[in-house]
């Protein structure tokens, strides 16, 4: 379990299963997102789910964002971990729409960057968000990340951020 101000990061479980299907068949979510609405049933959502579960790879963390009394309001993640460049891509998605603008993307970011700068050797972090999600854009610029490029693909227009870690340490001495 990982503790920020308002959130908590835990693994992920399988009783997880029923929201995040929910929230990968929501689709404004997974417009915003930019992936395909997922069609696969939910037995066989199921099945896929306890699959990852049971055999996790060592390039991928997610975690469940949880509400400090325990509710389950998204999903965040660092994956592409790239050891040999020191670098991870990270995600994050809140899906219940209830838990928006209310600043739990900012501190379950920074709690994710802490993390990873803290606990691995990793230098830096990147990400990709649409050119037009002005939330996720300041949610991250809060957390330290800078744009450094754009990119189009699949017919999406994606702008690009990072963060270093001397960019992050630097920060924490502010
Ligand atoms: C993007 C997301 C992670 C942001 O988390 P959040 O908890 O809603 O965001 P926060 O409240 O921490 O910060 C958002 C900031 O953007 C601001 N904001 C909201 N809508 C905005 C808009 N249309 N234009 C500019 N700023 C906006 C908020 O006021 C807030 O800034 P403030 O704290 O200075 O007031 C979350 O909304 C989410 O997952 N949305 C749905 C999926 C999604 O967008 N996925 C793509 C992620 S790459």
């Amino acid at each position: 379990m990982i503790t920020g101000s308002e959130i908590k990061l835990r693994d992920k479980k399988l009783s997880d299963a029923r929201n995040d299907y929910q929230w990968q068949t929501d689709p404004e979510l997974v417009r915003l997102d930019a992936v395909p609405l997922l069609t696969t049933s939910f037995p066989q959502y199921l099945l896929d789910y306890t699959d990852e579960l049971r055999y996790p790879t060592s390039t991928r963390h997610p975690f469940a964002i949880e509400t400090l009394d325990g509710k389950h309001i998204g999903n965040c993640v660092y994956y592409h971990i790239n050891e040999a460049k020191g670098e991870a891509e990270l995600g994050i998605m809140i899906g219940n729409r209830d838990y928006w603008n209310r600043g739990y993307g900012t501190d379950t970011v920074a709690t994710l960057v802490n993390h990873i700068f803290l606990q691995t050797n990793l230098r830096r972090i990147y990400l990709k968000t649409l050119d037009g999600n002005q939330r996720a854009q300041k949610c991250f610029k809060k957390s330290g990340f800078v744009p450094y490029g754009h990119l189009v693909r699949d017919g999406y227009n994606f702008v690009l951020m990072e963060l270093h870690r001397k960019q992050w340490e630097e920060r924490q001495t502010e």
